[in-house]
């Protein structure tokens, strides 16, 4: 089969390199693809947002299957347009999607459905938003209700920092379009843990739990990044937690979907806040999450293709899916600078490792995915924030830990930055 993978992240190096190894697969294509993905996958160079190419790309190279990696093009309706051509594709409605591209929208289905969230209200007008803040006081997190790449949210933990920030996201317009309308929540205190789904419509088969850390230095400092490293799964959380995450939370959204009319099919990303009071939503969205699908599908072993064209077919419930009881760590190496302005073009050292063509099935116990790459002349230099997720899996998590760190050890590029504490957290608690 021919698939094609449509993004340029970390994640779709990761989707490449899983779809590669699947016994069925002859070719995949990326698009636009980097640095990475390039040496498993032939890159095409089409824009993600320039659907008409890319459902004529697939048409005259008869892809199988077409995977969306990112939100933008999911939220634009990549899937409805696909659809609407009989041209099969793997991710949810441009409705279904606005389970992440409206924070409104998602807030008020988990309010409608009684599913455990932070308190909120919306608000269009700046004075009703200050007037709100100053009534619950601090701290309270303010979000703008649209994308904006991971970061519309501010954590306010006094009063004026909650008036700036509703000043910066209605007044100022930080967030563009995104902030037009703003959603201010109850702060929930507690540690982060995400759940990516398989789902389809009132299906839902959880994967192995994950856990992001999405401050840029060590200890959960500085500002928010679109993630510093992961590991999976996360051993602070036994069974019986996930089971009540699934049944409370991802099972009853599933089903809301569909009576909704707005049935989700695709991979739905659960954020969750382990309050004292249980688990509770941080946001829904309805995609992979990048770093976390580079932990979660090292430890998959069930084919990915098998599980993607058992959705298309409405088969997903009957599939039998198999986890590794190995454990993943990814540590990303990021720009120095990032997540602020930040410079690239630097030559990257000591990947040639983890660049060579091997044999899809081969698969080794590290792997470098890029995320912000591009080769020239034959070099590959950095071109993004992120530029690279160091990954290592193994019998137990200090291992998968070590020999993450070890990959790390051996690479270098100009000013790199990386987070030295990733997995830390798991070994705290037990
Ligand atoms: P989001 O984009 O909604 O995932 O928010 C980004 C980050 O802000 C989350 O990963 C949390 O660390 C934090 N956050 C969001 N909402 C809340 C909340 N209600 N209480 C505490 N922290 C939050
Ligand atoms: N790592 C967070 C996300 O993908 O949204």
């Amino acid at each position: 089969m021919k698939v094609l993978v449509i993004g340029s992240g970390g994640r779709e190096h990761t989707l490449v390199w899983k779809l590669a190894q699947s016994p069925k697969v002859e070719q995949v294509y990326c698009a636009p693809g980097n640095g990475g993905t390039a040496a498993l996958a032939q890159n095409v160079q089409i824009p993600i947002s320039d659907f008409a190419a890319l459902a004529q790309f697939a048409k005259d190279e008869e892809i199988d299957v077409t995977v969306v990696g990112p939100e933008d093009p999911l939220l634009g309706g990549i899937v409805d347009f696909f659809t609407a051509r009989n041209l099969p594709i793997y991710g949810p409605s441009s409705q279904a999607a606005k389970i992440e591209g409206s924070k409104t929208f998602a807030k008020s289905l988990m309010k409608q459905y009684e599913i455990p969230t932070a308190a909120y209200e919306s608000f269009l007008d700046l004075e009703s938003a200050l007037t709100y803040v100053q009534d619950k006081g601090a701290p309270i997190v303010i979000k703008a209700d649209g994308l904006a790449q991971g970061k519309g949210v501010i954590v306010a933990m006094t009063q004026e920092e909650a008036e700036e920030a509703v000043r910066l996201i209605m007044e100022d317009n930080r967030f563009g379009q995104a902030g037009n309308r703003v959603v201010i929540e109850e702060f929930m205190r507690g540690e982060e843990l995400t759940l990516l789904s398989f789902v389809d419509g009132e299906t839902v088969r959880p994967m192995v739990p994950s856990q992001d850390h999405k401050a840029v230095f060590d200890g959960d400092r500085g500002p928010n990044t679109g993630g510093m490293g992961a590991y999976a799964p996360v051993p602070q959380v036994n069974q019986e937690y996930l089971q009540q995450i699934v049944e409370t939370i991802v099972k009853p959204m599933a089903s809301a979907m569909v009576k909704e009319e707005m049935p989700f099919q695709g991979v739905l990303y659960t954020g969750i806040m382990m309050t004292s009071e249980g688990p509770k939503v941080v946001e829904f969205n309805a995609r992979m999450g990048d770093p976390e699908t580079q932990v979660v599908l090292p430890l998959l072993e069930t084919d990915l293709l098998e599980i993607i064209l058992a959705s298309l077919n409405g088969t997903l419930a009957d599939l039998e899916i198999d986890w590794s009881s190995n454990s993943a760590v990814t540590v990303v190496m990021a720009s120095g600078g990032y997540p602020d302005d930040y410079p690239t073009g630097f030559p990257i050292k000591g990947l040639a490792k983890w660049q060579e063509k091997k044999p899809a099935a081969r698969v080794d116990d590290t792997f470098v995915f890029h995320a912000g790459t591009k080769v020239e002349d034959g070099h590959v230099l950095t071109s993004g924030g992120r530029v690279l997720a160091a990954t290592a899996w193994g019998p137990s998590l200090k291992d998968a830990q070590q020999k993450a760190y070890e990959v790390v050890s051996q690479i270098s590029f100009e000013k790199s930055h990386y987070r030295k504490d990733i997995a830390d957290k798991a070994f705290k608690r037990v």
